[in-house]
C-alpha cells in the first residue's frame, strides 16, 4: 500500500519531511488518488479567520476514489462484512463491486427524491451497511451527509435537523440493539414535529414493526430503490465542498456542527488508517464504533473504504447475548485489527478473563483504544488478555474537529508505552503550551495541547456560526488549534493526554457539554439553577453528577432526582442521564457570581482533600451543607 511507513527512522524521516515542506509532502500523497482537475494551491490558510483550503480549485468525487479507482482490482473483494445484532442470524459480506452498486442506486433514488448538491440529509440509522450505503450515496451525489446517533433524543434530533435545515432524514423502522427493539422512526416522527425542512424520510425495512408512513413525506427504503440503475454518474466536487456535518458537545450552548469537507478529509483518513493500524491487503479490520461518531465516520467508512480494505461492521452491544460476543465475532471473522473504547474495556475486564479464553483470538495484529484516556490497568488488561502481550495496542488521540487520528503509535513501529499516545503522526504540529500560550519546550513539561499547523483533515467551520469556530478553537490562543485537552510530555518526549481542561465531560467515550445537561435539568419546572461535573467514573471513565436548587418544590428530593435524570434522558438521550442528582439550598458562587465547578468536582468525586479556600466565595455556608447531602461529612 503506498506512503506506509515500514519503521522508526521511515516514520522519523516523513515526519522531517512534513514539517518542512508541508505542501510537497501533502501534495505527493495526493497524487495517488484520482482528480477530475488538480489544485492550483496545496495549501492556503490563517488561523486568526480562521480559513483553511487544501488543494485549492481541484475537482474530484469521493467515492470515486473508492469505486472507480479500486474496482479493477477490488470488485470481488469483501468490503463489509456485516455482524447482526441477532446471533442466529447469518453475517453479510459485501464485496466492493456489490457496495458500489447499492451505492449508486440509492443515490439514484436521493436525486429522484429531490436531493440535490448541497442539500443536507440527516442519517439516523442502526449499525447497518446500508448506513454506509446512505453516507457514501450522498457523498456520491454531493449532498452533505449528517450521521445521528441513533440513541439522541426527539429533542436532539429535532435541534440538528433545525440547524443545518435538512430536506431529508434516512432512518429503520427500528433497531435492534441487544435484547431491545428501539422505534426509533417513532422518535424521528416526534422529532420532525419540530422542524419544518424535511421534505421527505426514506425508512428502512429492519425490525418489521408496524410504523406509520406519513403520506407523501415518508417511503420505504426498498421501492425508493426497486426501480433505479446501479450505475451512477458522480457529482463533481471541489476539495473544500462539505463533505459531511458531524454535531459535537462543547462546554457553552448546543452541540455544533463541525464541518468537513472533502479532499483534505479523504486524503488524510486513508494516510493515518493504513499507517496507525498498518493495514495488510487481505486483513480483515474492525471498529466497534457506531456511525454516529467521528470514529465510526472516519474508520469504519471512509479510511478503511479508500484504502481498499474489509471492515466490519457490528450492529449490537458487546455483552448481548454474553460478555464474550467481541471475542466471538474476532474469532469468527479472523479479525486481524481491532479498534475500541478504553469503557467498552473495562465494562469486558468485570466479566473477568473466562468469556476471553473461550474463543481463538490469534487471528489479531493490532488492538487499538479510541475517545477517553485509557488507565493503566485498562491498558494492561486489553494487552495482555486481547493482544495477548503480543499485539501493539495503539492509544490514538483525536477529535471530532481533528478528522483523524493525530497522535497515535503506529502499530508494531513506535515503542509501546501504557497509556501513552506518543508521537504525532507525520503532518500533524503539535505544541504544549501555559495558561499564557507560551510554548513548553524540551521534556517533562505539563499544558495545554495546541496545533500551530493546518492538517488535511482539520475542521473547516461550525455550521451556520463560523465566530463560533474561531471563539472555540482559534481564539484562547492566537494563530493556533486549541484542542481542549491537557497533555503532558514525559521524559522520552512521548505525549500522554490527560482529559480536557475546559468544561467538557467524556462518558464512555461520548463527549457532553456540562452547559447542555443543566439546559435540560433547568426545564424542570422545580429546577432555579443547576450545576453540573465530572467525576471518576470506574467502567465510564467520567459520570455526570448534576447538582440542582429546587426551593419551593413540595416533591421528595427523592422523586425530584428521578424526575431530573428521566428529563435529561428524555431531551437528550440516555447517554446523558446523569448518575447522581443532588438537591442543594444554593451553589457555592464567587464574588461575581460564578460557580465554583472546582468544589462540586471534589464533592462529586467524593474527595474533599485541597478543597483550597473557600472564603472568598458569596456563600461559604452552602459548602457545608453540600458535603452533608453528599454524605461525606
Ligand atoms: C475528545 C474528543 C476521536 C474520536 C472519539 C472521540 C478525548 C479521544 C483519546 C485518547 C485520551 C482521548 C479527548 C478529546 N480523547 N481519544 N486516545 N486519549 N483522550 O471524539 O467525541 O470528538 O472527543 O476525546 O478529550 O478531546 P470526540
Amino acid at each position: 500500500m503506498k506512503f506506509k511507513i515500514q519503521n522508526l527512522r521511515d516514520y522519523a524521516n516523513e515526519y522531517h519531511n512534513s514539517v518542512v515542506s508541508p505542501e510537497d509532502f501533502w501534495s505527493e500523497i495526493a497524487d495517488y488518488f484520482h482528480w477530475k482537475k488538480k489544485w492550483d494551491k496545496v495549501l492556503e490558510w490563517d488561523f486568526d479567520t480562521p480559513s483553511i483550503s487544501w488543494f485549492k480549485n481541484a475537482e474530484l468525487n469521493l467515492t470515486e476514489n473508492i469505486f472507480e479507482k479500486l474496482l479493477p482490482t477490488h470488485e470481488h473483494k469483501t468490503a463489509i462484512i456485516w455482524e447482526p445484532n441477532d446471533t442466529s442470524a447469518d453475517a453479510i459480506s459485501i464485496t466492493y463491486g456489490e457496495l458500489f452498486k447499492a451505492t449508486c442506486k440509492f443515490a439514484n433514488a436521493l436525486q429522484t427524491q429531490g436531493v440535490r448538491k448541497g442539500d443536507r440529509v440527516i442519517i439516523y440509522m442502526p449499525m447497518v451497511p446500508e448506513a454506509t450505503v446512505a453516507m457514501l450515496a450522498c457523498a456520491r451525489i454531493g449532498a452533505v451527509h449528517s450521521v445521528v446517533f441513533a440513541g439522541f433524543s426527539a429533542t436532539a434530533l429535532a435541534d440538528r435537523v433545525n440547524d443545518c435545515k435538512a430536506k431529508m432524514v434516512l432512518t429503520s423502522d427500528g433497531n435492534y440493539r441487544g435484547n431491545k427493539k428501539i422505534p426509533v422512526k417513532a422518535v424521528v416522527d416526534e422529532a420532525l414535529q419540530k422542524t419544518h425542512t424535511v421534505e421527505k424520510v426514506i425508512v428502512l425495512k429492519r425490525t418489521g414493526e408496524q410504523v406509520e408512513m406519513v403520506p407523501d413525506r415518508d417511503l420505504w427504503w426498498h421501492d425508493t430503490i426497486a426501480n433505479e440503475p446501479d450505475s451512477h454518474k458522480a457529482e463533481v466536487m471541489k476539495s473544500e465542498d462539505l463533505l459531511f456535518i458531524l454535531y459535537t458537545s462543547g462546554s457553552t450552548g448546543k452541540p455544533k456542527g463541525v464541518v468537513h469537507t472533502t479532499a483534505g478529509y479523504m486524503i488524510y483518513t486513508y494516510y493515518s488508517f493504513i499507517n496507525v493500524f498498518q493495514y495488510q491487503t487481505d486483513d480483515v479490520y474492525w471498529c466497534t464504533a457506531d456511525i454516529g461518531w467521528i470514529t465510526g465516520h472516519s474508520y469504519i467508512v471512509y479510511g478503511p473504504l479508500l484504502a481498499g480494505a474489509t471492515t466490519l461492521m457490528f450492529e449490537g452491544v458487546p455483552t448481548y447475548p454474553h460478555p464474550g460476543r467481541f471475542w466471538e465475532i474476532v474469532e469468527k471473522h479472523r479479525v486481524n485489527q481491532f479498534y475500541t473504547a478504553p469503557t467498552a474495556i473495562r465494562a469486558l475486564q468485570v466479566h473477568g478473563t473466562a468469556p476471553v479464553e473461550k474463543f481463538d483470538l490469534s487471528s489479531l495484529k493490532v488492538i487499538g483504544s479510541v475517545g477517553e484516556p485509557i488507565n493503566e490497568e485498562a491498558w494492561h488488561w486489553y494487552h495482555e488478555n486481547i493482544g495477548k502481550g503480543n499485539c501493539p495496542l495503539v492509544d490514538t488521540w483525536w477529535q471530532t474537529e481533528t478528522g483523524g487520528i493525530m497522535i497515535s503509535p503506529l502499530a508494531g513501529i513506535t515503542p509501546n508505552k501504557p497509556a501513552h499516545a506518543s508521537l504525532p503522526l507525520p503532518g500533524v504540529q503539535p505544541i504544549i503550551v501555559d495558561a499564557e500560550g507560551n510554548e513548553l519546550i524540551g521534556n517533562n513539561v505539563e499544558g495545554n495541547l495546541c496545533i500551530k499547523y493546518p492538517w488535511p483533515s482539520m475542521i473547516r467551520t461550525t455550521y451556520g456560526d463560523h465566530q463560533r469556530c474561531k471563539d472555540t478553537y482559534f481564539s484562547t490562543y492566537k494563530g493556533m488549534y486549541f484542542t481542549g485537552d491537557g497533555v503532558k510530555r514525559d521524559h522520552d518526549g512521548y505525549l500522554r493526554i490527560l482529559g480536557r481542561v475546559d468544561d467538557v465531560i467524556n462518558v464512555s467515550g461520548h463527549r457532553m457539554g456540562t452547559a447542555e445537561v443543566e439546559n435540560a435539568i433547568d426545564e424542570h419546572p422545580d429546577v432555579i439553577e443547576s450545576a453540573v461535573v465530572g467525576y471518576p467514573h470506574e467502567i465510564k471513565g467520567q459520570g455526570i453528577y448534576a447538582f440542582a436548587i429546587c426551593d419551593k418544590s413540595e416533591k421528595t428530593p427523592e422523586d425530584l432526582e428521578e424526575e431530573i435524570k428521566q428529563l435529561v434522558r428524555k431531551i437528550i438521550g440516555p447517554i446523558a442521564k446523569p448518575e447522581h442528582v443532588q438537591i442543594v439550598s444554593g451553589l457555592p458562587k464567587t464574588r461575581s457570581g460564578k460557580i465554583m465547578r472546582r468544589i462540586l468536582r471534589k464533592v462529586a468525586s467524593r474527595d474533599l482533600s485541597s478543597l483550597g479556600d473557600i472564603s472568598t466565595l458569596l456563600n461559604p455556608e452552602v459548602v457545608d451543607e453540600i458535603i452533608k447531602g453528599a454524605g461525606l461529612d
